[in-house]
């Protein structure tokens, strides 16, 4: 029997059952459904709806049957289209009448925007202290490589010399924004759509206050059509995680660069790598590949729910059922990248010979030779045509930059710029990657990192 059968006279067409039906996927939301629940169940209570001896006997049925789903023994009936009717099929199966009333001044559709709220407040507190874990795994990369140096590139071609630190840092920045964006995220969904019922909210009585306060909302909804409506918080976590993706993809992709042979700047540990089925000798970076995929796929997923809620008239739309499946992906998509790039990265070997070695290509100093004359007094477009004609000159020559500097009458007192770390040593603007402006951006990390750390345990405890 479905929960409406009082004005149908014949039952669902096989077909439409299957479309619609959504206890498959949806049947994950069981603990954050019946925390809804039982909330709701004690709204009902204050209200005068339910009797105390109804509301202990829902709350025991309801914590049984959240044991039912945790133990892996709940069965589900053929009748049971989402995990909110078979929730209140066997709580009515347990308790009769009054498990009957549980679904009382509420609607699948309030029920839902609260279970979808609750989910995700949490998958999103997840995600970002996951992120928050490969941020440590990078800083301690960093660390572990104090001195090392590498080419900065832009456009990929060769551009001046970077610490090590200052690269991996580069991305943790990123990271934390995605964590900042990911706890902004969360403290916007945080308002109960719990007693808007089915679009207008109900004759009954009840508290939307009550119940977000029980469950941990900063406040109930001001609106109930807004309520049941809203999935912006659904899209919101999605471009969240799309842009970490986005960032993950970025840095898969320099993996695999770093661990080719071209550049051999890095090796990961066996136990990240992939062998081939053919050929002996391949060691594959697999992980950095996949992270550079999954992008795709949490894109995809965001583009799917923006095209669902485009043009949906107010106010619920069954159409809002297909938030599901691109949030579970996603979430479930990124929590698995984080944690093989946490440890890819943290078995990470740098072969901070080769980096040294490609980032003391002569012409990395350029700028700096510029700078020097600019030191001096000389116009800054006069020294860079200065120092390219140099450039140029070394070229057609073929030899390094460092010899015709040395031979010069107007750069050789320049020439101890080529001495190995010369470059970064000078450089000392804040932010910059030289040794002095490092200690400054460690402080700086390291104080985001715990601002974000208490943002997200501050922010995050559902009273
Ligand atoms: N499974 C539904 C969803 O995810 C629950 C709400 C159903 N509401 C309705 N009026 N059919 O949106």
């Amino acid at each position: 029997m479905t929960l409406w059968s009082g004005r149908f006279s014949s039952s669902m067409d096989a077909t439409l059952w299957d479309l619609s039906e959504s206890y498959s996927f949806d049947h994950v939301l069981y603990h954050h459904d019946i925390m809804g629940s039982k909330a709701h169940v004690r709204g009902l209570e204050v209200a005068g709806l339910l009797n105390s001896e109804e509301v202990t006997a829902l709350l025991g049925a309801l914590e049984d049957i959240e044991a039912e789903f945790d133990r892996g023994v709940f069965v589900r009936s053929g009748s049971d289209e989402d995990i909110h009717t078979a929730i209140e099929r066997r709580a009515t199966e347990m308790l009769g009448e009054t498990g009957a009333k549980i679904h009382t001044a509420r609607s699948r559709n309030d029920q839902i925007a609260t279970t979808m709220r609750l989910f995700t407040r949490e998958a999103l507190g997840d995600v970002a202290s996951l992120v928050l874990e490969f941020v440590e795994a990078l800083r301690r990369l960093g660390e572990a490589n104090e001195d090392a140096v590498l080419p900065g590139y832009t456009h990929l071609q060769r551009a001046q010399p970077v610490l090590l630190s200052h690269h991996l840092d580069a991305h943790a920045w990123a990271l934390l924004r995605d964590v900042d964006r990911l706890l902004d995220a969360r403290r916007r969904l945080n308002v109960s759509p719990l007693g808007a019922g089915a679009l207008a909210g109900t004759s009954l009585g009840i508290d939307p206050a009550f119940s977000a306060g029980l469950l941990g909302f900063r406040e109930a909804f001001a609106n109930s059509m807004d309520a049941v409506s809203d999935r912006d918080f659904v899209a919101e976590a999605l471009f969240d995680v799309a842009l970490l993706g986005v960032h993950l993809s970025r840095m898969g992709e320099e993996l695999v660069l770093w661990t080719s042979a071209e550049f051999n700047f890095a090796s990961l540990g066996d136990e990240y790598t992939t062998g081939s089925s053919m050929l002996p000798q391949k060691k594959n970076s697999d992980v950095a590949e996949l992270a550079r995929a999954k992008a795709g796929r949490l894109i995809g997923n965001l583009t799917s729910l923006l095209v669902v809620l485009k043009g949906l008239p107010l106010s619920y739309n069954r159409d809002l059922q297909e938030d599901k499946e691109p949030l579970f992906d996603s979430i479930r998509q990124v929590r698995l990248v984080l944690a093989a790039l946490t440890g890819a990265y943290s078995s990470l070997e740098f072969h901070a010979d080769v980096a040294a070695t490609a980032a003391s290509d002569s012409y990395l100093v350029a700028i700096d030779l510029a700078e020097g004359l600019v030191r001096e007094g000389v116009p800054f477009r006069q020294a860079h045509e200065r120092v390219g004609q140099l450039v140029a000159e070394a070229l057609v020559l073929g030899v390094p930059l460092v010899d015709l500097v040395q031979a010069s009458d107007d750069l050789a007192r320049f020439a101890d710029l080529f001495e190995p770390g010369a470059s970064l040593v000078h450089r000392s603007s804040p932010g910059a990657s030289g040794p002095l402006a490092r200690s400054i951006q460690r402080d700086r990390l390291g104080s985001e990192v715990e601002r974000l750390r208490g943002r997200l345990t501050l922010e995050g405890a559902p009273a």
